[in-house]
């Protein structure tokens, strides 16, 4: 059984390939065209995955895409008829409509085929099903609440229900046009950050500031019928212009949808590129608690009604570290899973999951415990790449090469970390990562500075080996996927003051023998060396996509401060002591 599970047009276009039933690849198109979020046809992954799996589009028998315009289609034509919809409303739902009859062909388009060559049968999955899908079928557990939260997807931005065995059942939603997503987006506009994905900037500024403003946004968002939440409309525009984005190629753009009324009671909206003030501050900490106090509510409802103690979290939303750090203490949920790719990319995966269980009836066999789904490329690859640019390098072995470029952290290099298979998702998590030293105070700044180049408030997160975590961290259980906040232990925050946020929290990722030994032995390497289990993790990346072949990371390295670049098995460094 051969499924190949899509998220097209629509923003971070992904593919997800199962061959005989098993995940061969999953992989966000913006990988290879270089723009983040690329939106349209994911053709570049789809032949990517295609091929380095030896599978012909003509052996797919199923092909899952992760839009049903038909899915609540009543409600839509009830707002519709009550909004009187504009004509370019219209004209851009029939042309989605028209784009998602022509799936088939695109897929056949990406391996230069016609689409009456494949024979694979097209399932439209609805949005959050298949974000629902995407977490509880790869989840450790055999029963679990689920709750998917986002902006919007098929007219509706929350859901929940409960996943048993191969079965998802849906309990309830709120729908277009309330939405804590978009609350987050308007907010996260308003504060000066205007671009698709901007909203984890706002969740790192929040612990600058205090929810001075708490009592007054609440107003923004109260509870509302069936256990969700309402947006009071007057804040925002959304609903009466439309939102306008583009999707079809290139990276999303989204207009403000924010109305005027917030800058009256609030003060003006911050532009881009003035400087942050104490008030943009407190506006950061008081979303993110709003965001806290709603969501976590909505969790401890749905604990109550279920009593269920496991929990899949999946939905743009479910990004937010700080609020999925606080989910084990402030509700009564005792384990959490979220998929990795929590956002609209890992809709691909659960599309071709849905497809797979709850339309197929196939058994789970499968648990998600690391990211590493995407492309690899060869040590000869690696070479030929470091040998186009005259770069002088050594070949070393495993441990020599972790040995080696443990010294360089300690000594203080920024050493770029090249191996195996890219990642699923939006971290980096030891196979395209920058890595340095944690216990240098200064280091957060020239990261931000002078290799990263962006924003000096933003942090950065720890990756800590996972047996050695809790020494660390206050934290309970793995956390392999970067996705939970926890607080630094507080004897050891000075110790690492790199990775430590201004509230004392971190973003950590546990690191295991078993899922990365590599990476884990480079992290011990470091430890023998300064007793610290634990490096500075970035991703290999400057304000684009992290890098996928091995020239865009020789290219990255060149053109920015890094000081080492481990290849595969190769080390080379940028004043030429490798060579020697
Ligand atoms: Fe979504």
């Amino acid at each position: 059984m051969n499924i190949l599970g899509l998220n097209a047009y629509h923003g971070d276009a992904s593919v997800t390939l199962m061959a005989g039933g098993r995940l061969q690849s999953a992989m966000e198109e913006e990988r290879f065209t270089r723009v983040k979020h690329q939106a349209g046809f994911p053709s570049l992954a789809v032949a990517h995955a295609l091929g380095a799996a030896g599978v012909a589009a003509t052996d797919i028998d199923h092909i899952a895409i992760s839009r049903d315009p038909s899915a609540h289609i009543h409600r839509k034509l009830m707002y519709a008829i009550s909004q009187g919809p504009s004509l370019a409303t219209i004209r851009d739902r029939l042309w989605n409509v028209s784009k998602l009859r022509d799936v088939k062909t695109a897929v056949a388009e990406a391996v230069g085929k016609n689409e009456s060559d494949l024979r694979a049968q097209v399932h439209r999955v609805e949005h959050h099903r298949a974000h629902m899908a995407s977490s509880f079928f790869v989840s450790p557990f055999e029963r679990a609440a689920l709750l998917s939260i986002d902006g919007f997807g098929d007219f509706v931005s929350t859901m929940w229900g409960t996943g048993c065995g191969n079965r998802i059942n849906v309990d309830g939603w709120v729908e277009f046009p309330h939405s804590m997503g978009l609350l987050y987006t308007a907010i996260t506009q308003y504060l000066g950050f205007p671009n698709y994905g901007d909203e984890f900037k706002v969740m790192g500024l929040a612990p600058y500031g205090e929810p001075e403003y708490l009592d007054r946004l609440r107003a923004l968002v109260r509870m509302g019928p069936r256990d969700g939440f309402e947006l009071d409309l007057s804040y925002f525009v959304h609903h009466s212009q439309g939102v306008s984005m583009t999707w079809e190629s290139g990276a999303p753009t989204i207009d403000d949808v924010f109305s005027s009324r917030l800058e009256r009671e609030f003060g003006p909206r911050r532009r881009s590129g003035e400087p942050l003030e104490a008030r943009h501050h407190n506006m950061a900490a008081t979303l993110q608690a709003l965001l806290e106090e709603r969501v976590l509510g909505l969790l401890r409802r749905m604990a109550e009604k279920t009593g269920l103690s496991d929990l899949c979290l999946a939905g743009g939303v479910a990004l937010n570290c700080t609020m999925n750090g606080k989910i084990l203490s402030e509700t009564p949920f005792q384990r959490v899973y979220i998929q990795p790719a929590a956002y609209d990319a890992g809709t691909s995966l659960g599309a071709a999951l849905f497809v797979k269980h709850q339309i197929l009836g196939a058994p789970r066999d499968f648990v998600m415990d690391h990211t590493y789904w995407g492309l690899e490329y060869s040590p000869a690859a690696c070479r030929a790449a470091l040998d186009a640019k005259g770069l002088s390098y050594r070949e070393l072995s495993d441990e020599a090469l972790a040995d080696q470029a443990a010294a360089c952290i300690a000594d203080g290099h920024i050493v770029g970390w090249y191996q195996g298979r890219f990642e699923w998702g939006p971290r980096a998590l030891g196979n395209r990562s920058i890595v340095c030293d944690p216990r240098s105070a200064s280091m957060k700044d020239h990261l931000n500075q002078r290799i990263k180049h962006r924003e000096g408030f933003r942090p950065f997160a720890p990756s800590v080996l996972e047996e050695r975590a809790g020494e660390w961290f206050e934290q309970s259980g793995a956390s392999p996927f970067m996705l939970m906040t926890c607080q630094v232990q507080r004897d050891k925050q000075a110790l690492v003051p790199a990775i430590t946020h201004v509230d004392g929290t971190a973003r950590q990722q546990t690191v295991s023998r078993e899922s990365n030994p590599r990476y884990w032995s480079l992290i011990h390497a470091f430890e023998r060396r300064t007793g610290v289990p634990i490096v500075l993790n970035t991703s290999f990346n400057e304000n684009e996509p992290v890098v996928n072949t091995p020239e865009e990371a020789v290219a990255c390295f060149l053109r920015n401060d890094m000081d080492v670049l481990v290849l595969g098995p190769y080390l080379t460094e940028k004043n030429g002591r490798a060579g020697h």
